[in-house]
C-alpha cells in the first residue's frame, strides 16, 4: 500500500506537471481526488491493515493528498495566468496607438468659384438652371441667329452625334436662354452653369471640355446700363471692390449690340505682364443685349420686351480667382494641386 502510494504521488505529480489547460487539470483532480479516484480507492484498503499500520499508512495518505491538492493549485494559477496572458494578448488594444486620420475631402477650387457666382445672383434674385450637354443644333444655332453655314456650326468646330448635324454636344450654354424663354413666365431672371465642349487642342488655355455660366434677364425697359451695372457688381464680389472693368464691342449672332468685358490684369495692376500678355486687361466674358429676332423666335415680343444675356467662362473666373496659371490643373485632379484650395 505503501508503494501504491509512492506510485500515485510521482504519477501525479507528472501528470499534473504536464496539463496544459485548467479543463485537463479538473479532469486529473477529478481521477486522482475524486468520490471514484485513485486515492480513494487506495484508502479503501485500509481496512485490511493491522492497527499498528493504520496510523502511519493514514498520514501518509494524508501527506499525499496535501502534496496532490497543492500541486493542483500551483498548476492551476500558472494555467490561469497564462490564460489570461494569451487573452490579454489576442484582445491587445493599445490606446496610445495614434488615431486613424480620416481624409476629408473639400470643394474643387472651380467648384467654389462657381458656387460664390451661383451665391451673387441668386442674391440678385436670378433662378439657377440646369440644361442638357447634349443639344439639339436647333437650340445651340438656329434659335440663337445662327444660320446653316454659320462658322461655329462647322464639323471642324463642333461635336455632332449625326450626320446631318442635328444633335451635338452644345458649344456653349446659350442654348438656355431658349429653353428659358419657351419654359419660362416674364419676367426672367437665369443663370444656368454647365459643361460645354469644342473641338480645342488640349493646351494651357484650351480644353475640349470646359464650363460656362449663362446668364439672361428679359424684363420691360431692360437696357445696357442694367448688363452693365450687374456685370460690374458680380465682378466686385468676386475679384474686390477696386476691380476695374471694361467693355469692348463685339459680335455675337444671338446679341445685338455684342461686346466682351476684360477685367483689369490682377498681376500687373494694367501696366502689361505675361499673365494678361502684355495687355494690361484679360477677357472674362461675351455679352449684348438679346437680339431682337431671337427674342421673336421664342415667341416674345420684342417691342414690349428687352433683355441681356452673357456667357462667363468657368475656369477662367477660377483661375482669376485663385491665381492659377494653367487651365489643365483644373482637370488634372492632383491632391497636391487641389489641396492647396
Ligand atoms: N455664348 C457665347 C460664347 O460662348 C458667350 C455669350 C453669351 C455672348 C451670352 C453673349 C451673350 O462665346
Amino acid at each position: 500500500m505503501k508503494d501504491k502510494l509512492n506510485e500515485l504521488a510521482a504519477q501525479s505529480a507528472a501528470a499534473i506537471e504536464a496539463a496544459d489547460s485548467l479543463e485537463a487539470l479538473e479532469e486529473l483532480r477529478v481521477r486522482f481526488l475524486g468520490k471514484k479516484g485513485e486515492l480513494t480507492a487506495i484508502l479503501k484498503m485500509m481496512g485490511k491493515l493491522s492497527a499498528e499500520e493504520r496510523p502511519v499508512m493514514g498520514q501518509l495518505a494524508n501527506s499525499v493528498r496535501a502534496k496532490l491538492e497543492s500541486e493542483l493549485e500551483t498548476r492551476k494559477k500558472e494555467l490561469g495566468e497564462k490564460a489570461l496572458e494569451a487573452r490579454m494578448k489576442a484582445e491587445a488594444l493599445d490606446v496610445t496607438l495614434p488615431g486613424k486620420h480620416v481624409e476629408l475631402g473639400h470643394k474643387h477650387p472651380m467648384y467654389i468659384a462657381l458656387d460664390e457666382l451661383k451665391d451673387i445672383f441668386i442674391g440678385m434674385g436670378f433662378t439657377v438652371l440646369d440644361g442638357p450637354e447634349v443639344e439639339l443644333a436647333e437650340y445651340n444655332f438656329d434659335k440663337l441667329n445662327a444660320e446653316e453655314g454659320h462658322p461655329s456650326r462647322d464639323w471642324s468646330d463642333t461635336f455632332y452625334f449625326d450626320n446631318d448635324s442635328r444633335v451635338m454636344l452644345r458649344s456653349q450654354t446659350s442654348p438656355m436662354q431658349v429653353r428659358a424663354m419657351e419654359t419660362m413666365p416674364l419676367p426672367i431672371r437665369i443663370v444656368a452653369p454647365g459643361r460645354v465642349y469644342r473641338k480645342d487642342e488640349v493646351d494651357a488655355t484650351h480644353s475640349p471640355m470646359f464650363h460656362q455660366v449663362e446668364g439672361m434677364v428679359i424684363d420691360r425697359h431692360v437696357t445696357m446700363a442694367d448688363l452693365k451695372g450687374t456685370l460690374n457688381a458680380m465682378v466686385r464680389r468676386l475679384y474686390g471692390e477696386n476691380t476695374k472693368t471694361r467693355f469692348r464691342p463685339h459680335h455675337f449672332p444671338f446679341t445685338e449690340p455684342s461686346c466682351e468685358m476684360d477685367v483689369q490684369c490682377h498681376k500687373c495692376g494694367g501696366v502689361g505682364c505675361p499673365t494678361c500678355k502684355g495687355e494690361g486687361w484679360i477677357e472674362l466674358l461675351g455679352a449684348g443685349m438679346i437680339h431682337p429676332h431671337v427674342l421673336e423666335m421664342s415667341g416674345i415680343d420684342p417691342e414690349v420686351y428687352s433683355g441681356w444675356a452673357f456667357g462667363i467662362g468657368l475656369e477662367r473666373t477660377a483661375m482669376r480667382r485663385f491665381k492659377i496659371a494653367d487651365l489643365r490643373l483644373i482637370f488634372e485632379n492632383d491632391l497636391r494641386f487641389l489641396t492647396q484650395f
